[in-house]
């Protein structure tokens, strides 16, 4: 397919000039979208409008005789297609991609002009659409463009599935009807697996060495499907990727290859700063490395939509499990509505069924009420267009009517004291289907990056006490938090600014303390993070409350100024990680420094404890008791205890005191982490997602997330300064210059001009010094483009 990101031109307003190729307008590329939006306070009046796209297509006179179609893979969201000045077609779903067949349209030999009216406003005819939305909903040419030249008998569509692992049944649907066709397996590697040939559209490849699609090992391959003429001449070739994998619910969970795997995951949104949905594919890219290699999630949740095909590739290529569903929120709406969302089933369906992360199809509209016969209809629809793959639909109800494969349910019960899920009885009419928590806390605890240390470590938590009950009851196959990460939203929801802060990431993937409960369940990297700055300052009342540390290490010890604390082991639960406590501060210092005996040391300790963490005001009946004891067993006062708590715990007043946490696995410290000190010195940190842009169907974009740090390595969540972004050479920004580090963090954006060269980022930030990143920009020849059926 030949790309058309480029050579359009925009109109924010459509207008009959416009499409007869009148008067000058916006030169722009695709991915595009039809406003760009603030960080804050943004809103629909920012990119909700009916737009306009053109540019001209030359039509050479040997393309005679073959079939030309355009193939747009994501308008937000109707799109009406005109080639010139012909209305051809009209797409009404934002979220799935369309061709058009033009061959009757184009004039040979010339330029022909194309126009796309795209309207981007919420139009409640068709889903999401008709009601209020908790996320904004952009718009315009936000994916790619491409003319696919194909001849006059060709292959629609190719269906891949393997009902064993060593089995691959191909489904081959081609415009003429019948056909021979000849079907070629290749390995990543690029060799022949296996041939076959057959007068029939489906064949069955039997591969006994096929090597199975995996979490830790996913491997692909790819079908090649030619369509034969009656000499054995190719006359149309097509390719799909597809992995060797089977995956099944059952009333105890998951199965991916027969062995239960635990869907931990997250929802995702696919909008970003600035451009909302329109980023190219090395971002759409990026968010899926970050879910499975910073998050060690198994799975995501593509909600409330299907996204960007190169997020899904990226999920098939690194082995993360998808569950992807039809756009929706809540409102159900008429007919046409309906209808119009069985045909987005369809169209889900059939494009995203040879991907092999995915597992689930949401066939729900979120939340939406019980409708027995609509959602027949979509189930139906989904399970016509692929047997063998399970249906879903998420629901804030319990006891729905379940007319899917698995039941999927927003479990908001935990509120930080109550049970973390439901039990399953309590929420399906069928238990002997699969359950999973679709989505938790989210709105039951918005967190921002620059909320206090205890309210982010509060949110670490209920992410991982809901995670680790789901994954201990054996009753539910999965659990995904809420959310990947914060994005911008309608009036009625969000922190006044428009924001939902539910992300275990900022709006630029920098991760908040929650994303360390995630991030710590993986083996590859060591993870240590607390959830406390230890300065006293920061706490009520100058009591630090309680400490976690989130790890996959089998032990954490504690050194102040040096000296060795305590260690502290992680309890049992359904994590393979669960958060340490670390309860304890003073260690045996009672004993070593002021020589009580072990009884006194041990008792006076948790007397001192109970002080910090609750107050004096506050203390238990059995923290009295043991104060009581401290007096009359060893005439303790008053005036003692305050000193005690003056030198091991107030920390004020004396030396600076250094606190520091080691990871230790398997014996050896892999990471530590200092807090305390006095860490004044600022200074940036620069993570570009990659520094080495290509040019090629289309432009290419760099996130850089942008960190200030102390001088423990620490983030400072408090640096919060303004940040000067400059851009020099072949590259320019995205969004503004200047921009505000929220909770020590911010980032940006660097795009691709449409040339080779060089560009460098430098950052400053006045307090915190600057730092740079070189971008070189390659202009790279396009790769192959894997077709799956449109
Ligand atoms: C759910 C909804 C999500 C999001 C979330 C916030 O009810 O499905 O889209 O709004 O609440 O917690």
């Amino acid at each position: 397919m030949e790309s058309l990101n480029n050579g359009w031109e925009f109109t924010p307003e459509w207008n009959e000039a416009f499409a007869r190729g009148e008067g000058a307008a916006e030169s722009v590329r695709l991915p595009h979208t039809s406003g760009e939006i603030p960080l804050h306070y943004a809103a629909p009046e920012h990119y909700a409008r009916v737009c306009g796209y053109r540019r001209d297509l030359f039509v050479a006179e040997g393309l005679r005789g073959n079939r030309l179609f355009l193939q747009f893979d994501g308008a937000g969201h109707i799109a009406t297609v005109f080639c010139n000045g012909r209305e051809l077609y009209t797409h009404r779903c934002g979220y799935t991609a369309f061709r058009v067949e033009i061959t009757g349209a184009v004039d040979y030999g010339c330029a022909n002009r194309i126009c796309i009216r795209v309207d981007a406003t919420e139009n409640p005819s068709i889903p999401p659409f008709g009601h209020v939305i908790d996320y904004l909903t952009y718009g315009g040419l936000y994916r790619e463009a491409w003319l696919d030249v194909r001849p006059e008998t060709y292959i629609e569509d190719v269906f891949v599935t393997t009902p064993l692992l060593t089995r691959a049944v191909v489904s081959i649907t081609a415009s003429g009807g019948a056909g021979r066709y000849r079907v070629t397996l290749i390995d990543a590697d690029g060799r022949v697996c296996c041939v076959r040939e057959r007068n029939h559209n489906i064949l069955y490849v039997n591969y006994k060495d096929a090597r199975p699609w995996s979490l830790s090992d996913p491997n692909l391959y790819t079908c090649r499907v030619e369509l034969l003429d009656t000499e054995g001449e190719t006359v149309d070739e097509t390719s799909v990727r597809f992995g060797f994998r089977t995956a099944q619910f059952y009333a105890d969970g998951f199965y991916l290859n027969d062995e239960r795997v635990f869907l931990r995951g997250l929802n995702r949104h696919q909008s970003y700063p600035y451009v909302g949905y329109a980023v190219p594919a090395a971002l759409q890219r990026e968010d899926a490395r970050i879910l499975k290699e910073e998050l060690c999630c198994t799975a995501v949740r593509t909600s409330h939509y299907p996204q960007s095909r190169h997020f899904i590739d990226a999920c098939d290529e690194l082995g993360l499990l998808v569950f992807t569903e039809i756009p929706g929120w809540q409102h159900i709406g008429d007919g046409a509505w309906k209808d119009q969302a069985v045909e987005n089933t369809r169209e889900m369906v059939s494009q995203y069924r040879n991907h092999p992360s995915v597992i689930l199809w949401g066939v729900r509209i979120n939340e939406s009420p019980d409708d027995d016969e609509f959602y027949a209809r979509t189930n139906a629809a989904a399970h016509a267009l692929d047997p063998g793959r399970a249906t879903s639909g998420v629901r804030c109800i319990t006891q729905s009517s379940l007319l899917e494969d698995v039941y999927a349910f927003n479990d908001f019960t935990y509120d930080g004291s109550t049970i973390p899920v439901k039990d399953k009885i309590t929420v399906t009419p069928d238990t002997d289907k699969a359950l999973f928590v679709s989505e938790m806390n989210g709105h039951m605890f918005p967190t921002k990056s620059f909320d206090n240390w205890e309210r982010r470590q509060e949110h670490a938590l209920r992410h991982a006490r809901v995670q680790s009950a789901a994954a201990a009851d054996g009753e539910h196959a999965g659990c995904f938090g809420w959310c990947m990460a914060d994005y911008p939203t309608h009036k009625d929801f969000g922190s006044g600014d428009r924001v939902c802060y539910h992300g275990v990431l900022d709006a630029f993937r920098n991760p908040k303390t929650a994303a360390a409960v995630y991030a710590s369940q993986g083996e590859e990297r060591s993870v240590l993070e607390i959830g406390s700055p230890m300065d006293i300052g920061d706490y009520c009342a100058g009591r630090r409350g309680e400490i976690w540390a989130f790890t996959n290490a089998d032990e954490v010890r504690l050194y102040k100024a040096g000296e060795f604390i305590a260690s502290f082991t992680p309890p049992a639960g359904g994590l393979a990680h669960e958060p340490i406590h670390i309860d304890d501060t003073i260690g045996r210092q009672l004993r070593t420094k002021e020589g009580f005996p072990p009884e006194k040391a041990d008792l006076v300790k948790q007397c001192l404890l109970a002080v910090e963490r609750r107050g004096l005001d506050h203390l238990t009946a059995e923290d009295k008791l043991r104060l009581g004891w401290c007096v009359t067993r060893w005439g303790m006062t008053l005036e003692e205890g305050n000193e005690l708590f003056g030198k091991y715990l107030g920390d004020w007043g004396g030396e600076v005191i250094e606190w520091r946490f080691d990871a230790i696995k398997n014996g050896e410290v892999v990471q530590s982490v200092v807090r305390g000190g006095d860490p004044v010195r600022l200074s940036l940190e620069l993570t570009p997602s990659h520094t080495h842009l290509r040019e090629g169907d289309t432009y290419d974009m760099a996130a850089v997330r942008i960190r200030i740090l102390d001088e423990n390595g620490n983030i400072a969540p408090y640096a919060q300064l303004p940040v000067l972004l400059d851009l020099d050479g072949d590259a320019a920004l995205v969004g503004p210059a200047a921009v505000t580090a929220e909770g020590g963090m911010c980032g940006t954006y660097v795009r691709t001009l449409g040339r080779a060269g060089r560009a460098r980022l430098t950052v400053t930030a006045p307090g915190a010094g600057s730092a740079s990143v070189d971008f070189t920009i390659e202009q790279q020849n396009r790769a192959p483009y894997r077709r799956n059926r449109l």
